[in-house]
This record gives structure tokens, C-alpha cells and sequence, in this order.
């Protein structure tokens, strides 16, 4: 039997490799858990705590930067499907939702916190992967389903405000990741930074038009995710939607918790301190490991993202293909070293 649905052709052909994504995505947090359980070990034994429990904290921790980068890998195959049925659809979606699991534990780990329940983020979490899981197994599978008809005109224009509201907002990112990277020197030159930079970012005019511009970004991004996610696309356009799908969260998750967790519901100062999660640091504690997975990628996807859309751009102008590749991949690149170098100085690496 001959068949144009998608999935079958791509070998997709059991449900069980639609659910690869979420699946890991449900495991996360006891990755995290499990490097946990190592520092413990390697801190409880001192210098006769021997090899393994560095081991096992190291294979831990990769073991949880690889469920995004996993995530990606199945939403990029999925997105190649020509013909997609509704659950290679919903699927689809899943994946890209899974590439932002470190925003998605820590925002509900912040909310349980406040809320007064922070052991239930674990299962919490997984009760949301369950839900996700259910959807996609319960779709068809047989049939192909036609793209939704939405307007061309609303893309182009939502497209074009998208692009210039990210440009204005590149301008505040490069000098907050100018000051994360400043962390390096030491604490005492990222608080410099940050004091200059807070009379620009923090004024009374600007930071409204911030958070407005971030929040229209979220928005508009979501009408081109559900468009963009109906069709398929090839392993470039999916990293674009992957890392917006990423940055969206990580907006909402990160203003969560400066403007409502940190300087509402504890009142304290967003500074170093705050972000390195001082006295513990990051690596050492249970609850703030987290946040090593969420900002390197937060980092790496920002710029990479803004990379890709220089693709779609430089394409546009005439741009032949490959360059356009290369370009997207060298600031893919970029960002992935930036990210690299801002989260070893935030957990104490000095140059
Ligand atoms: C390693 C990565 C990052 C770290 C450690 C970090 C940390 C912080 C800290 C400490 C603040 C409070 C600043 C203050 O009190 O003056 C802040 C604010 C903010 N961050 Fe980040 N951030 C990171 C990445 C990002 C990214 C990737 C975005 C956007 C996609 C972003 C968007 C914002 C916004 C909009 C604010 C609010 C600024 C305001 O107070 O008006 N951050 N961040």
C-alpha cells in the first residue's frame, strides 16, 4: 500500500517516536536530581569521595542538556514531514515545546515556591508532559490534514513588526549580555555595569516600552509559530521556531521572576546575587542547578535566533544560500560561546 501521509514515509511510523520528546521532557528534573545526588556524594566524602560521584554528577548533567537538544533533533524531523497527519501536527508541536524544558521547570518551580509548595514542581511537571503526551496520542493518525487558510497579508505585516520590535530590543540585549559577560572580571564589575546601565533600561520612559516591546515579541511569535508549525520546514526555519518557541518562554519566565518573584514577593535586589543564586551558588545547589541549563541556552538561543532571522533576511536581499547558512551558523556559533562563557563566570570562572 501506497500512502502520502508523511509519517509513514519518514519512518515515523509508530507513535512511540512522537512521544520521544515529551518523554525526556518528563524526565528532566530527575536528571537534575541525579547531579544533585552526585554533588552530595562528592561534598559528603571530600577528598575520599573518589572518581565516581564526579561522574556521575557530569553524566547527570549532560544527560539534562541533552533533552532540549534531543527535543530539537525529533521536532526537526517531524517538521520535515510533507503530508503531516493530526498527530504528527500536535507531535510536532510537542517537540518544539519540550526544547524549552528548562524555562518550563524553572517557571513552575518558581510559582510552587511562591505559592508555598516548591517539592511538587517535579511532578507537576510531569503531570503537564502526562497532559501533553495524552494529546498528541490521542490525535489521528491515518489522515493527512490540510494547513488552516490564514491571512497572508497579517503574516507579512505581524512579520515585518516582529522584526523591527526585535531590533529595538537587541539594542537593551547587547548591553545585558554585555553585562552578564562582565561577570567574568568578577562581581564587582558586573555591579558597576549594571548600576550604568539601570539609568537607561530601568528608567521611567524605557522599561514599559521594554517589557511592552518583549511582550508584543511573545505574542506576535506565537501567530507565527502556529503558522509556521501547520507547514513543514526545513532543519533551519524548525531551529528558528525552536529558539523562539524558547525565547517566548524564557521572557515570561524571566520577568516572572525579577518583577514578580524577586522584587515583589521577596523584595530583594535583581543583581549579582540574585542571579548567580548566592550564597550556594549554582552548581552546589539542588534548586538553582536549574538555572545553569536555562541561561546557557536563554543566551545561546537569543543570539541564534537573531541569527536566523538575519538568514531569512540576507536571503530575501539576494543572498545566495550557503552564505546565508554560514552566517546563521557562525552567529549560531557565537552565541553558543557567549552562553558558555557567561554561565562558567557565573559559577566563579574569573579571567
Ligand atoms: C545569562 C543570562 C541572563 C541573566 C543572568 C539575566 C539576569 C538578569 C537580571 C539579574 C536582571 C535584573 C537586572 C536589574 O535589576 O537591573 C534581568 C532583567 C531582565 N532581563 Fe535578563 N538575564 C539573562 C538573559 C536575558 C535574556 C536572554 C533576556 C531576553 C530574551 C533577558 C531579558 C531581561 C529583561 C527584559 C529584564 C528586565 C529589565 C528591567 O529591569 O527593566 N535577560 N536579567
Amino acid at each position: 500500500m501506497t500512502t502520502i501521509v508523511g509519517i509513514k514515509q519518514d519512518g515515523f511510523n509508530t507513535r512511540f517516536l512522537m512521544l520521544v520528546a515529551p518523554l525526556a521532557a518528563m524526565i528532566y528534573p530527575f536528571l537534575l536530581q541525579g547531579y544533585s545526588l552526585g554533588v552530595r556524594l562528592i561534598t559528603s566524602g571530600g577528598a575520599h569521595a573518589g572518581v565516581l560521584p564526579w561522574l556521575m554528577a557530569a553524566v547527570f548533567l549532560i544527560a539534562a542538556f541533552a533533552v532540549p537538544g534531543v527535543a530539537l533533533v525529533f521536532a526537526i524531523r517531524l517538521s520535515m514531514i510533507a503530508t503531516a497527519t493530526a498527530a504528527v501536527l500536535q507531535a510536532r508541536r510537542a517537540a518544539l515545546l519540550a526544547v524549552a524544558t528548562p524555562v518550563i521547570f524553572t517557571f513552575v518551580g518558581v510559582v510552587l515556591y511562591m505559592l508555598g509548595y516548591p517539592d511538587f514542581d517535579k511532578w507537576v511537571l510531569a503531570a503537564f508532559w502526562a497532559a501533553v503526551l495524552t494529546a498528541v496520542i490521542s490525535k489521528g493518525n491515518d489522515t493527512a490534514v490540510a494547513a488552516p487558510s490564514r491571512s497572508a497579508s497579517i503574516s507579512f505585516h505581524l512579520r515585518k513588526a516582529h522584526m523591527a520590535a526585535a531590533v529595538i530590543v537587541v539594542l537593551f540585549l547587547l548591553m545585558h549580555i554585555g553585562n552578564q559577560l562582565a561577570g567574568l572580571a568578577g562581581p564587582d564589575l558586573h555591579t558597576v555595569v549594571m548600576k550604568a546601565l539601570r539609568h537607561v533600561y530601568r528608567s521611567t520612559f524605557v522599561e514599559p516600552v521594554l517589557v511592552g516591546l518583549f511582550l508584543f515579541l511573545v505574542v506576535s511569535g506565537f501567530y507565527l509559530f502556529l503558522r509556521a508549525t501547520a507547514k513543514p520546514s526545513d532543519r533551519f526555519q524548525t531551529f528558528q521556531i525552536a529558539s523562539g518557541v524558547y525565547l517566548a518562554l524564557f521572557v515570561l519566565s524571566h520577568m516572572n521572576a525579577v518583577f514578580i518573584f524577586a522584587r515583589t514577593y521577596l523584595r530583594v535586589d535583581t543583581g549579582w546575587a540574585f542571579a548567580t543564586g548566592a550564597p550556594v551558588g549554582l552548581l552546589k545547589d539542588p534548586w538553582n542547578i536549574r538555572l545553569v541549563p536555562l541561561y546557557v541556552l536563554a543566551v545561546f538561543f537569543v543570539l541564534s535566533h537573531f541569527a536566523s532571522g538575519m538568514r531569512v533576511v540576507m536571503l530575501k536581499r539576494g543572498m545566495n544560500m550557503n552564505q546565508a547558512n554560514r552566517l546563521m551558523i557562525a552567529g549560531t556559533a557565537l552565541g553558543g560561546v557567549v552562553a558558555v562563557l557567561i554561565v562558567l563566570g557565573m559559577c566563579g570562572l574569573r579571567l
